[in-house]
């Protein structure tokens, strides 16, 4: 297989927060990784922006740190990271102040694409956007990109995308999810899109259930700050979750662009029907395994927050009525496993007597770990015996099926900043995407909040509380294990 690298133009991309955890952890060594693979093109720079004076040589040596600790051994090739530290630069800026924003007005110039990626506080969005249009530093043409969270709310979401909105048009604006600059989450259109095999089959009267799992094993040590307003249905349902559902229920846009897919999520998130108290179940880990629980983690030992949430949504429309979608996410679990799992219906009628073999199709799609897709069939079970049927996976595991290739698969954030760069707004949440999801996740937390619910307890390791497997039970289904 050949890999295709799509060109992009020569651009300056000022990172605000660019000495901050995610620019350290993710954005730096994902602009390294780009700039190996020839991604980088002609004179491109990256300009540090952050409150504290450094000098370019010790923005470049932290920079240098970062790509040592989160890049690889392989991918660190001592030339390419000192060809990689001429292209940075550093401006300490006062975001709330006038500190600095004339250096970087002098900084970046004007003939090239211009990127702002917002890696701090929301509360500094709106300092840094009028400052960038007060001293001219952007122009129409200048793209933005900001950060989750994207509000705790549908209130504050709206007051967000107007403060955006004073200084940049809509498609301007980049507001990253990275779960869709994921390799198979992109997949999950390929496999929908692509192929014919699927999509006849992709509703209610075929699909009996969705499951979707995004487990974790780590805990929020060292987050608790920002856990404590957040919960795992802001952390991670709202955004990463409601992004997937999107995926697998949109119906198929009429080309992939960025508002014809953005408009399908859209329909879909509308199209959600309130969630029940009883179809919520929330959990938070307890201590064990050496460690503490959620609560020596949080701020609060009183705290409520979950670590965990499951939840059954419904979508009504056409396609859709009548197949329940399940999701859960959850800290400190058995093992770190995403996937999507589409169990199909049992056909009509058995021609079969061997009933005890019977199970349902499932297509499995794996996002992580071990990306790849695998499809449960039913064959007859080789050898004598008559007629017994046995479920089988047909497997593909990407790495085996793509060789080398799939070891250079990007990290998701350097595959959206390269989005950016080539202005394609089509793996980014739209304004009105952002605010509809909001509107369904407000009314399922003030639910929880107005009746008092606590989480129930789960033990680190174990697959989450004892009341989500009920939600399955209940309606004669069981989660596949987290393994
Ligand atoms: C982040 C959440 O957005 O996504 C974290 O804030 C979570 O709590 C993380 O751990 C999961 O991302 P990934 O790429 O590791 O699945």
């Amino acid at each position: 297989m050949v890999s295709r690298v799509i060109p992009v133009e020569v651009f300056d991309l000022v990172v605000f927060g660019g000495t901050g955890d995610l620019a350290r952890r993710k954005i730096l060594p994902g602009l390294y990784r780009r700039f190996l693979s020839g991604q980088m093109p002609g004179d491109s720079r990256i300009i540090g922006a952050a409150r504290a004076e450094h000098t370019d040589e010790e923005f470049r040596s932290l920079v240098k740190e970062a790509i040592l600790e989160f890049v690889p051994e392989n991918r660190q090739d001592q030339t390419a990271i000192a060809d990689f530290m001429k292209r940075l630069h550093y401006v300490a800026i006062d975001a709330k102040g006038e500190g600095g924003w004339a250096k970087l007005k002098e900084v970046m110039r004007t003939d090239v694409v211009n990127a702002f990626y917002f890696s701090v506080a929301p509360s500094l969005f709106g300092d840094i956007a009028l400052r960038l249009k007060q001293h001219g530093i952007a122009d129409d043409n200048a793209r933005i990109v900001v950060e989750k969270p994207f509000g705790r709310d549908l209130a504050s979401a709206k007051a967000l995308n107007a403060t955006l909105a004073k200084h940049f048009n809509e498609g301007q604006i980049y507001r990253i999810d990275h779960y869709l600059g994921k390799e198979t989450v992109q997949n999950l259109m390929a496999v929908r899109f692509a192929n014919i095999l699927f999509e006849p089959l992709w509703k209610s009267e075929y699909i009996d259930h969705v499951q979707i799992t995004v487990a974790e094993t780590v805990s929020v040590e060292g987050r608790g700050a920002y856990y404590d307003k957040s919960g795992a249905m802001r952390d991670m349902v709202q955004n990463h979750m409601m992004q997937l559902l999107c995926l697998i229920a949109m119906e198929p846009p009429y080309h992939f662009d960025p508002d014809a897919v953005r408009d399908e999520k859209l329909k879909v998130i509308r199209a959600l029907d309130p969630v029940q108290p009883n179809d919520i179940v929330r959990g938070q880990y307890l201590s064990g395994g050496g460690q503490g629980g959620y609560v020596e983690h949080s701020e609060n030992e009183q705290s409520k927050t979950e670590s965990y949430i499951a939840l059954k949504a419904h979508i009504s429309n056409w396609r859709w009525k009548g197949t329940p979608f399940y999701l859960r996410t959850g800290k400190r679990l058995r093992a770190r496993a995403s996937e999507i799992a589409i169990t199909f219906r049992e056909p009509p009628h058995s021609i079969f007597d061997d009933a005890k073999g019977w199970r349902e199709n499932v297509l499995v799609i794996r996002l992580q770990p071990d990306e790849g897709m695998n499809l449960m069939v039913m064959i007859k079970e080789p050898g004598p015996g008559g007629m017994r049927l046995a479920q089988v996976p047909l497997d593909m595991t990407f790495a085996d099926a793509l060789g080398p290739d799939a070891e250079d698969v990007p990290d998701a954030y350097e595959r959206l900043i390269m989005d950016v760069i080539r202005g394609n707004q089509t793996l980014f949440m739209r304004g009105d995407e952002v605010e509809a999801a909001w509107a369904w996740t407000d009314p399922i937390i003030a639910g929880w909040e107005a009746r008092g619910d606590k989480p129930q307890g789960y033990d680190p390791g174990s697959s989450g509380p004892e009341d989500a497997l009920m939600l399955m039970h209940r309606d004669g289904r069981r989660w596949r294990d987290i393994r």
